[in-house]
Parts: C-alpha cells; sequence; structure tokens
C-alpha cells in the first residue's frame, strides 16, 4: 500500500481525489501518512500498512458483484447483474436488514402496468407488505404493482409545490398504488386519482384508509380515453416517465395545465416529446436516461 508523508499543516492542502478512502490516516509527531489510490507527482511517497476504515458493512462486503437493495416494508428487492446464489444471498440481507422477512430478485420491469418480474431468493413467499413513505403507510403488493421507493422525496416536494398552489380541481392521472394522489391529499387537497391497474387502485383504497385520507376519489379507466369532461381539472398529475407523450393530447383536453414526468436524455429531448417549459432532472434511469419533470400550460403546447 502507498502513502504519501505530508507535514500535518499541509494536510488541508492534499488533492482529495488521490485518497484512498477505505484506509485510516496514520499519524507520526509532526506528519501524517495519507493512503492514496496511485503516484502522487511532486510528493514523497512511502510503503505503508494503515488500518482499514471501520464502515457499516455493505452487501457487496458479503455477497462481491451485488451493490444494492431496495427495502420495501420487510421485503427486500436486489437486481443482481449476473447469477447469484440464492440462499446466498437471502443470509447477506437478513445479516444487514434483520427485519426482511421475504428477499426477491428482480428481473425486469415489463408491460404497460410497469409490474416487477420476481423471483424469490428466500425467505416467505410474501409479496405483500406495509411500508412507510414521508410519515404515511402504503400497502403494496409488488408482484401487482409497479413499486418505487426511490421517488419519495420527489413525491414529497411535488404534493408541497402543488398544495401550495390552491390548485382546484386536481387528477393524478397514473396514480398507481397511489403514492402520490395520497400524500397530496393527506395534505387537504382534494384529488381524483385513476389507473388501467385495479389492483394498484385498491391497494390505494386500503392505504387511504390506513392513513385517513378523506379528500380522495379513485376510478379506473385507460388513459388514452379519460371518462371526464373537457377542461374539467386545472391541473393534472402525469407520472408515466416510460410513455407520458403517448396521452399528452388526452390529458391537456382534461386539464388546463398538466405536471409531466418524462423519460429523456436531456431537456431538448424533454421538450420535443412533450413541449416547452423548464425542464428539470429529478430522478435517473439508466445511464444516458433521465425522468425529468415539468410543468406544461395545455393551451402553449399544440400536438
Ligand atoms: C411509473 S408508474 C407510476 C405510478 C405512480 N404514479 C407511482 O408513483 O408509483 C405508471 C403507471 O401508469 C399506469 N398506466 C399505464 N398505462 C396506462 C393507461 N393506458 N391508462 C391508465 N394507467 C396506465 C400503470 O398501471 C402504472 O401504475
Amino acid at each position: 500500500m502507498l502513502c504519501v508523508k505530508l507535514k500535518r499543516k499541509d494536510l488541508g492542502l492534499f488533492p482529495r481525489n488521490l485518497i484512498n478512502t477505505d484506509y485510516e490516516f496514520v499519524f507520526l509527531g509532526d506528519y501524517v501518512l495519507i493512503p492514496v489510490k496511485m503516484r502522487a507527482e511532486g510528493y514523497t511517497i512511502e510503503e505503508c500498512n494503515p488500518p482499514r476504515k471501520e464502515k457499516g458493512r455493505k452487501l457487496r462486503d458479503l455477497m462481491p458483484g451485488v451493490r444494492s437493495f431496495v427495502v420495501i416494508g420487510d421485503i427486500a428487492l436486489v437486481s443482481p447483474k449476473k447469477d447469484v446464489d440464492k440462499a446466498q444471498l437471502f443470509q447477506a440481507i437478513k445479516q444487514l436488514e434483520r427485519r426482511v422477512r421475504a428477499v426477491y430478485i428482480r428481473r425486469k420491469v415489463s408491460g404497460e402496468l410497469r409490474i416487477n418480474e420476481l423471483e424469490l431468493a428466500g425467505g416467505e413467499p410474501t409479496t405483500e407488505t406495509v411500508y412507510k413513505e414521508n410519515g404515511l403507510l402504503f400497502y403494496v403488493d409488488i408482484s401487482k404493482v409497479y413499486v418505487n421507493v426511490t421517488l419519495a422525496s420527489e413525491r414529497a416536494k411535488l404534493s408541497r409545490d402543488i398544495c401550495a398552489e390552491k390548485p382546484g380541481k386536481l387528477l393524478d392521472a397514473f396514480t398507481g398504488y397511489g403514492p402520490i394522489a395520497i400524500t397530496v391529499a393527506k395534505r387537504g387537497c382534494y384529488v381524483i386519482a385513476g389507473d388501467l391497474n385495479l389492483d394498484g387502485l385498491y391497494m390505494a383504497q386500503k392505504s387511504a384508509r390506513l392513513n385517513k385520507v378523506q379528500h380522495l376519489d379513485l376510478v379506473q379507466y385507460d388513459a388514452h380515453h379519460l371518462p371526464f369532461r373537457d377542461k374539467a381539472f386545472d391541473i393534472t398529475i402525469a407520472d408515466n416517465p416510460t410513455k407520458g407523450h403517448e396521452f399528452k393530447d388526452e390529458i391537456c383536453r382534461v386539464s388546463s395545465k398538466a405536471v409531466f414526468y418524462e423519460l429523456a436524455r436531456g431537456e431538448r429531448e424533454a421538450e420535443e416529446k412533450i413541449g416547452k417549459t423548464q425542464w428539470l432532472r429529478v430522478n435517473e434511469y439508466s445511464k444516458d436516461l433521465f425522468v425529468f419533470k415539468g410543468l406544461i400550460t395545455c393551451d402553449d403546447i399544440s400536438s
């Protein structure tokens, strides 16, 4: 292992990107040995043997090649890039998250309803759970509905911003199991929420009861033909990023404004797909693809 030997007083000047952060610094009188990733030009280099930092254990330490997992209530979801030993994966995750009852491998998210294809790696064969997000409880069956808990803070921000506008009549057009609609309704804004997926709507109904939410009505429909009159809503939330553009005209028929979430490589592509507005990048979808959010005034966009 290589270290740079520096006077202690010069420590703050050393380039941080060269430091090997897996190891501790070693202090020797007025000097410090800094573990480095590579030879650093212009510095005194020494062989060294610094102690490894005590960090919280990561899944990849227990299961090489598997980087991360998400926990939804008491169910863990993993998307390994290669074949893994399922029993070992289950044990590894149990060591890190004792409360987990089941571990599923997520093969892919597919179809119009964006549902996970799952394979049980270990534990109880249950796909139903209740999880907490932004102080609210959500009942979900991860085999029947799209669930993405990494968007929790985006949902909190959206509901805060939307309700602050005193939106009047609000539609959550692709509600799934209702995480946006219930977060918005809990703030006291009345919302109609719909989806093609009837299972998701039943979950939303259960969660509305769990959270004593009143300002919410649920409707099943195909959003290609929304069962509402022209301009029935002041604002529509269109959270169907893989296909939002397909529904643009119908959403703008029933609404004066709409918040679209859309998958694109950059702001320009989002503008081409939906229309001109200030597009904000809210999440990474894959290496070069991101979820963008934009508020559209429907009269401003022509199809
Ligand atoms: C990305 S998910 C978003 C779900 C939800 N907003 C959330 O935060 O979890 C997209 C949703 O669009 C729904 N969907 C897809 N095609 C639809 C259609 N033609 N009509 C109504 N809903 C549809 C899916 O069932 C799914 O729940």
